[in-house]
């Protein structure tokens, strides 16, 4: 079992999506051992997202991420960080495979309904940005 990190980004949120999501989460195996619901302040998100920072879509990125409510989790499955990139879809929702929650939810690029670690290390890296060990039920 391994472990990675996810966000239902504000545009899912907003629009009532969380049990939708979470229902795709689930219906693949992957078990939500930990989630709360925040709002995300700028630190956090700069903090979070601070590999894109000279990225064009910084502030944008930012911006959108503490414009509303997030929900923050913990992923457990076997090979969780490939298993929930799968299931998410491409990052641009324009090339994401049918079925996956971006193709299913996601807005646009900027608003794609959820983030999921690139790796296992980055995954441990932003579990613990949010998450004690305590805080995670597996
Ligand atoms: P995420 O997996 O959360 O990681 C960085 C985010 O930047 C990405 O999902 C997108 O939502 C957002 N983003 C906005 N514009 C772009 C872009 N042009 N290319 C890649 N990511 C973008």
């Amino acid at each position: 079992m391994s472990r990675t990190f996810s966000i239902i980004k504000p545009d899912a949120t907003r629009r009532n999506l969380t049990g939708k999501i979470n229902a795709v989460i689930e219906g693949a195996g992957l078990r939500i051992v930990a989630q709360r619901r925040i709002r995300m302040t700028r630190e956090q998100a700069e903090a979070f997202y601070g590999v894109h920072k000279e990225r064009p879509f910084f502030g944008e990125l930012v911006a959108q991420m503490t414009s509303e409510p997030v929900v923050v989790q913990v992923l457990e499955a076997d090979n969780a960080v490939p298993a929930y990139r799968e299931i998410m879809g491409a990052t641009n929702p324009e090339n994401a495979a049918e079925g996956t929650i971006r193709k299913l939810f996601a807005l646009n690029v900027g608003e794609n309904s959820v983030h999921g670690s690139d790796s296992d290390e980055n995954a441990a890296i932003e579990i613990a940005q949010f998450f004690s060990d305590d805080q995670i039920v597996g």
